[in-house]
């Protein structure tokens, strides 16, 4: 039995197999069920008891070497066949990669931060979940103020104090704590209100809000601001017009209109033919504000705005359902890249 056994295994270290068939008989000839070595293992069965320790080691051996020897044959032809088999055909036109487009309510509102950063205002973000404090206390709107019902705000039902922000004016207050004027800053995020989903309203939106603070600023200066930033945005004949309004954290407050951007003026049905569109509220920060905030009112003014990105989005590119920025149809998506 020894002697087979060296036999064997001068055999199988000698061999090898050329292709697939010769393997495959290697593997038949020794380690198939009736091949060589699961005979010699029946041999064993008559093996003297002072022989087996030795004789079994032996056996063990010579298995593992010829299992290994056809592992690394077969191994070896997988890797040739797969060359082959691979033959590559250089000359094929490559995969296409489609290339993604940015977000149109992106694009907006880098060219708004852009616009503004050449004013000199800094970019400030603030937290998406917000208190009652920065919401709404500190922007003067008193506890059991009406205003607060315009804002349709989310709260968190386990504490009212903590709410969904309503508006990025949450994070003015934050600035106007920590910084001291002159403060020049926009605020541009994600707000969100208990609306119901239409063609014209979502429950969230983006809006930038704008504040500068400074000694001797004024409602001048307030318009002139927004007069750049209209004519820098919809371009140089853009006219705008300042209407009353209310808010309780600007006194005097006014809404904007731009003189329509698809009529020029003229009346169409985007600006209901009265020649003017709404985009943004502004005004001058109320004195109340600014004390709730830290700053010193006898010494300090200034003014803020604030507009909501997917309508200016819609007036620019003409879009008339908000609720396509939020379904992520790529055919819709990828209009706005070039267009800019
Ligand atoms: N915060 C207001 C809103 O969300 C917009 C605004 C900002 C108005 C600043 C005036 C001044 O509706």
């Amino acid at each position: 039995m020894k002697e087979k056994i060296q036999q064997f295994l001068k055999e199988i270290s000698a061999f090898s197999g050329e292709n697939k068939e010769e393997v495959e008989q290697f593997r038949i000839k020794y380690l198939s069920k009736k091949g060589l070595i699961p005979s010699l293992f029946g041999e064993f069965r008559a093996v003297a008891p002072e022989l087996r320790k030795e004789m079994g080691q032996a056996l063990n051996e010579l298995k593992i070497k010829a299992q290994d020897k056809f592992n690394q044959l077969t191994e070896k032809l997988d890797d040739n066949s797969q060359e082959t088999d691979n033959d590559l055909d250089l000359s094929l036109p490559v995969d296409f990669h489609e290339l993604g487009a940015r977000h149109p309510l992106s694009i907006v509102r880098n060219s708004i931060i852009e616009i503004f950063a050449r004013l000199g205002y800094t970019i400030s973000e603030g937290p998406e979940i917000e208190d009652d404090m920065h919401n709404f206390t500190a922007l003067n709107f008193p506890l059991d103020h009406p205003a607060r019902d315009m804002q349709d705000t989310f709260f968190i039902e386990k504490n009212p104090d903590i709410a969904l922000r309503t508006h990025t004016s949450s994070v003015q207050v934050r600035v106007m704590k920590n910084q001291k004027p002159p403060i020049r800053t926009i605020s541009p995020g994600r707000v969100f209100r208990n609306e119901a989903i239409s063609a014209r309203a979502h429950c969230i939106f983006h809006q930038v809000e704008g504040l500068y603070i400074n000694k001797n600023v004024s409602f001048a200066d307030l318009k002139q601001t927004l007069l750049y930033f209209s004519r820098e945005f919809f371009g140089e004949n853009t006219q705008i017009r300042l209407r009353p309004s209310y808010f309780p954290f600007t006194e005097p407050s006014a809404e904007m209109d731009i003189s329509c951007n698809i009529c020029g003026g003229k009346g169409c049905n985007i600006c209901k033919y009265t020649g003017w569109v709404e985009i943004l509220g502004c005004g001058m920060v109320d004195p109340n504000v600014l004390e709730n905030c830290g700053i010193d009112s006898e010494i300090y003014t200034g003014f803020a705005f604030g507009m909501g990105i997917e309508r200016i989005a819609m007036l620019k590119y003409q879009i008339n359902d908000i609720r396509l920025f939020f379904e992520n149809n790529k055919r819709f998506l990828k209009q706005f890249e070039s267009a800019n």
